[in-house]
């Protein structure tokens, strides 16, 4: 059976998810941030989680091989900032949306949950690259709401 692309990605997009902001400090030393939904946890122990980065991003040196980064679970209110990082040209983060973490990665301010990873292994996967960090640290805010992706659209919960 032929996959049609577009049918694929609106089936795909049943899928609810979460909203992150993948973030690092590029070889020239600026901070970094890309909107991403493909990530998920892998494994406990050790502790593994992955996302998945297309091979045609402008800036797929930046975040096909850092040493450090993190992912930073967006909450409801950070919609802007998923719009904002997911355009093209458009992923130095400003100052004002960051603080960096305890192993350099930049942490996005109020976010749910910030992981900072050290790079563990990338695989092949299609026209992705699949990348699996090890947590090495978890910074998470008391309470709040998830923002969520569902069917091409942003949602809440409730
Ligand atoms: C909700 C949402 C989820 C996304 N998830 C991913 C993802 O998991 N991986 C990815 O490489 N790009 C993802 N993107 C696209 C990137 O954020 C960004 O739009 C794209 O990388 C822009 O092109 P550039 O990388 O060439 O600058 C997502 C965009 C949105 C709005």
């Amino acid at each position: 059976m032929e996959i049609d692309g577009r049918e694929l990605r609106n089936a795909l997009g049943r899928f609810a998810t979460g909203v992150c902001i993948i973030s690092t400090v590029s070889e020239a030393g600026e901070p970094m941030g890309l909107t991403a939904n493909s990530f998920a946890s892998v494994s406990l122990d050790p502790p593994l989680v992955l996302w998945s980065l297309q091979n045609n991003s402008d800036v797929f040196e930046v975040f096909s091989r850092p040493q450090h980064y993190a992912i930073n679970v967006l909450a409801r209110e950070h919609h802007e900032h998923s719009n904002r990082y997911a355009k093209k040209g458009d992923h130095l983060l400003d100052p004002a949306h960051f603080t960096p973490g305890q192993f350099g990665s930049p942490l996005i301010n109020e976010a749910l949950v910030s992981f900072e990873c050290e790079l563990h292994a990338t695989h092949e996967g299609g026209d992705h690259l699949i990348i699996v960090g090890r947590v090495t640290a978890m910074h998470a805010r008391e309470a709040g709401e998830p923002l969520l992706f569902y069917c091409g659209g942003y949602r809440h919960l409730g």
